[in-house]
Parts: C-alpha cells; sequence; structure tokens
C-alpha cells in the first residue's frame, strides 16, 4: 500500500500516462464483462448495401467546375484563385457529382431545391437495396436516416415512409447534425435497436444535401466547403433474422463509439478546423491535427484492447509501463491491427487527414487505397463515402470469406466511431454492379497532385 502511494506521488507528473495506463486496465475489465453481454445479444448482420451512382448530367469536371464559378459574381479574384487551388490539391479526380440546383448561375440553394435533391439521392438507393434483398417496403421494421445539413419537417424518415406506404409500426429516426461519423453512428443505433426486437430489419439511409449548404460570399473559410462536399448517398440492411444468416454479406463483430466533446480543447479546434484550410491539404492547423491524433489515438486504445489478440495488448500495455516508470523517451507502441484487420475504409477526409490516420495505425499506402480512390471518383460525400469505399474493395474482389473489414468514422467534436465486420459470404459480382461498375479496371490511379 505505502509502495503503491509512494509510485503515485513519485509519478504525479506523468499522471496523463498514469490515467493512460489506468485506462487500458479498466477498459479490458469493461471489455470482458461486455464480451458477456455481447454473447447473449443478437448477432447482426449485414445483408447488402447501396451506393448511389449520380446521373452523368450532375458530372463535375475540375476545368468545368472553375469556369463555372469564375461566372459568379459574388466571387472576386483572389477567392477564384483560392478555390482553384483547393480543388486542385483536394484529390479529387475529374468525374465527382453536383446536385442540379449547384449547376444554375448563381446557385439556387433553396428548400425546394434541396427537397428534389433528397428524392434524388434517397429513392434510387432504397429502391436499388430492396431490389438487391427481393424485400418490400412493408417488410422493413426500422429506418434510420442521417443528413446532418439539411433538416426538413415532415422529417426525410418520413419521406421515405410516405412515398414507399411503409407500415403504422416501423420504427423511425432521422439523425442530424452529427458530421462524417453519422453513417457509422447510424449502424451502430440500428445495432442497439435490433438488440430489443427480434427478427426484424433495419435500413440506414445515409447522404448529405448539398444544396442548402451552397455558401454565397467571400470568406476562405467557408468557400472550402463549396470545394469539398460532392453528392452520394448510401442504403444499408441490417437484420438480425434467422433466415438471412445464410443470404448476408457480412456479420457485425464490434462496434464502438467514443467523444472527446467534453474536452474544450478538442471541441473548439474542431470548430476552428471546420473553419480552417485544415482539411483541404493547404495548409493543417497545428493544434487541431494534434486534438485529432489525440481522439484517434484513445479511440484506437480502447478499441485496440477490445478487438486485439492477447500479445498485442500485452506489448501495448508494457510499452506504456516502460514509457511511465523508465524511459519517457520510449516510442509509445502502435497496436498492429493488421494482425486482426484485412480492409481499412477510411472516411475520405482529404488526403493529409488519411496520411495521418495511416501513419498513426502504421499502414501501407495499399491499405489507404480504396478510401484515396473513392476521394479521387467521388469526391467527399461525407457520412456515405464509408460504403462507397467497401464498395470500392468488393469490385476489387479483395474482400473473402472470413475477412474483418474496419470501418472508422470520425466527426467534428471529436467523435469516432468504429464498426468491425467479418465477412460471412462469398462477394462476388460486384464489379458489375454497383457505383464502380464502369470505372473500376481505370482504378487505382496516381492523383494529379501528389500531397
Ligand atoms: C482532369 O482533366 C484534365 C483535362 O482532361 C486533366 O488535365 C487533369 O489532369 C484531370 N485531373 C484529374 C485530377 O484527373
Ligand atoms: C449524415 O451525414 C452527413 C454527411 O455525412 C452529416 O453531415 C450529417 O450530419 C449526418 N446526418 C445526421 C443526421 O447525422
Ligand atoms: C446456413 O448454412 C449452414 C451451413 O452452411 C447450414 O447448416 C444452415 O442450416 C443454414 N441455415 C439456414 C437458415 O439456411
Ligand atoms: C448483394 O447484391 C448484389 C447485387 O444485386 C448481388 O449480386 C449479391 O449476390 C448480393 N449479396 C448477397 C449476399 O445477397
Ligand atoms: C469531408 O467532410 C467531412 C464531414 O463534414 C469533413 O469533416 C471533412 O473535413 C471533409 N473533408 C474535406 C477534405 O473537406
Amino acid at each position: 500500500m505505502e509502495a503503491l502511494s509512494i509510485m503515485l506521488n513519485h509519478y504525479h507528473n506523468d499522471h496523463i500516462m498514469f490515467s493512460a495506463l489506468l485506462t487500458i486496465l479498466i477498459t479490458l475489465l469493461l471489455v470482458s464483462v461486455m464480451k458477456l453481454y455481447i454473447s447473449k445479444s443478437q448477432t447482426v448482420y449485414l445483408v447488402n448495401f447501396s451506393c448511389l451512382k449520380p446521373p452523368d448530367y450532375c458530372r463535375v469536371p475540375i476545368a468545368g467546375f472553375l469556369e463555372h464559378i469564375r461566372l459568379f459574381d459574388f466571387l472576386d479574384e483572389d477567392s477564384v484563385d483560392f478555390m482553384s487551388k483547393i480543388v486542385s490539391f483536394s484529390g479529387q479526380g475529374n468525374e465527382t457529382y453536383y446536385p442540379p440546383s449547384l449547376f444554375y448561375i448563381p446557385p439556387v440553394p433553396t428548400d425546394r431545391e434541396a427537397m428534389e435533391e433528397v428524392h434524388m439521392v434517397l429513392f434510387p438507393v432504397f429502391e436499388d437495396l430492396l431490389s438487391k434483398t427481393n424485400l418490400e417496403p412493408r417488410d422493413i421494421d426500422v429506418i434510420i436516416v442521417n443528413c446532418s445539413g439539411f433538416c426538413p419537417e415532415p422529417s426525410l424518415s418520413s419521406i421515405i415512409i410516405n412515398k414507399y406506404k411503409m407500415r403504422e409500426d416501423v420504427k423511425s429516426y432521422t439523425l442530424t447534425g452529427m458530421g462524417c461519423s453519422a453513417s457509422a453512428i447510424a449502424v451502430d443505433m440500428a445495432k442497439n435497436i435490433l438488440n430489443t426486437r427480434r427478427n426484424s430489419n433495419a435500413v440506414v439511409l445515409s447522404t448529405e444535401i448539398l444544396s442548402t449548404g451552397w455558401y454565397q460570399g467571400r470568406e476562405k473559410e467557408k468557400l472550402i466547403i463549396n470545394c469539398m462536399f460532392r453528392m452520394g448517398s448510401a442504403a444499408v440492411l441490417l437484420s438480425n433474422k434467422k433466415a438471412l444468416k445464410n443470404n448476408s454479406k457480412y456479420k457485425l463483430l464490434f462496434s464502438l463509439r467514443t467523444q472527446t466533446a467534453s474536452d474544450d480543447k478538442a471541441y473548439y479546434s474542431a470548430m476552428r478546423e471546420e473553419d480552417s484550410e485544415g482539411f483541404t491539404g493547404v495548409t493543417v492547423k497545428k493544434e487541431s491535427l494534434q486534438a485529432f491524433a489525440e481522439a484517434v489515438r484513445s479511440h484506437l486504445v480502447i478499441l485496440g484492447s477490445s478487438i486485439l489478440p492477447l500479445v498485442e495488448k500485452l506489448r501495448y500495455a508494457l510499452c506504456v509501463l516502460r514509457k511511465c516508470m523508465i524511459d519517457k523517451s520510449t516510442e509509445i507502441y502502435v497496436p498492429d491491427f493488421k494482425s486482426v484487420v484485412q480492409h481499412f475504409c477510411f472516411p475520405t477526409t482529404g488526403k493529409p487527414m488519411l496520411r495521418k490516420v495511416g501513419k498513426e495505425l502504421k499502414l501501407g499506402e495499399g491499405d489507404l487505397e480504396a478510401s484515396l480512390m473513392t476521394l479521387h471518383r467521388f469526391g467527399n460525400q461525407s457520412s456515405s463515402s464509408l460504403w462507397y469505399v467497401l464498395a470500392y474493395m468488393e469490385a476489387k474482389e479483395n474482400v473473402k470469406k472470413g475477412d474483418k473489414v474496419w470501418q472508422l468514422g470520425l466527426g467534428s467534436g471529436y467523435k469516432c466511431i468504429s464498426l468491425l465486420w467479418e465477412c460471412v459470404g462469398p462477394i462476388v459480382g460486384e464489379a458489375q454492379t454497383g457505383p464502380w461498375a464502369d470505372c473500376i479496371s481505370r482504378y487505382p490511379v496516381v492523383p494529379s497532385s501528389s500531397m
């Protein structure tokens, strides 16, 4: 006891490392308890999913975009130069998509246009998902729609329910304002709902409506948003029906959410980041990246202690111990996630962030390929990006039965959410359907600007 208190006194300066160690120990304990609980709850399957392939007339070649913005009289030379730089360095290619409202000169960011965009992005993916899975709208028990920027009344989920005449007892939810991590949050939410309802189907619809978000002014920070976001949406069917077990693509092994928004530093730096040039790759604010890295790191510690084999956990714990007690300069050991996970889906939040996460996890360029190519082909689609990334891997026929897929969602604030899937069915023929159908053979490409 005395030894312990001396130790505590001695290391009170190192309370950060000490609390990290404590966190790991507590987490290990919690996870063991959670595992007991999880083994009792029902398995959730990802039966199939669809990603929107927007119509060709919505395509935005970079040269076209630049010509277009030069015609806006609310922009001056300086703003146009700035936007050109952002777009050229963003990692996007010539085939991303904008909703029709943004093709007007000037753009028409009205609610009516936004509603048309909602129909355009949500109806086709929902219908495609139903036809892929041979379901009728009345077979859906739970529907969750996520769209952060546009929040109409009646809600987005009501729009779907009305259009498809779904059942009266369908449970519907609309999530807003949760940023890029939202579609992963929606899956986590669906999982929790399914755990309370046997034999049910849940659909998650995820998108970002761009029509209302267009900024008409010259503040650089806000112009970035105009440059980066592109059209996209995804629909995902989750189920705990036994009958669908042999007819699914993935099984949800684990989901984890962490939040750092109670920490002012993370909260405000996330806000500042939304307003900085940070996520575009022009310059990156140091403190934002640092708060971001800390959020990711603490998420990874908890995730690692849950999914990694014992050997990796011990290595990590030993390294933290060593850093606390013996040698402060010891590099923190980053657990080897590649020993468990074969495929990594990261949000397409721009190259600097992707590279940072990759470095943090000691991943190779190959592990980031799907995320970088999604950014190139479809741009930043916010929450639905994770599904385009997974669709890329499937189209490349890289995902094999038994493989583990990790989807990491990151949102402002910072929120981190991880979904760990195990592939349960053979995945074949996806190169002929889905959003990558006409272009998968052209990828990977080397983006024209490499940063
Ligand atoms: C877009 O197309 C132009 C003209 O064809 C080409 O010069 C440019 O490299 C392309 N950009 C990207 C990122 O592919
Ligand atoms: C849905 O996703 C979008 C874009 O990814 C995000 O901005 C939005 O906040 C999310 N909507 C909700 C309801 O969380
Ligand atoms: C699923 O497949 C397994 C073996 O592949 C079989 O034993 C089981 O009966 C099947 N279950 C259903 C519901 O079809
Ligand atoms: C998912 O949908 C695709 C396209 O319709 C289909 O080829 C595939 O077999 C489906 N996968 C499963 C597991 O049902
Ligand atoms: C992409 O969208 C997300 C979601 O809002 C945002 O946090 C991120 O910074 C964006 N990335 C880029 C490159 O603009």
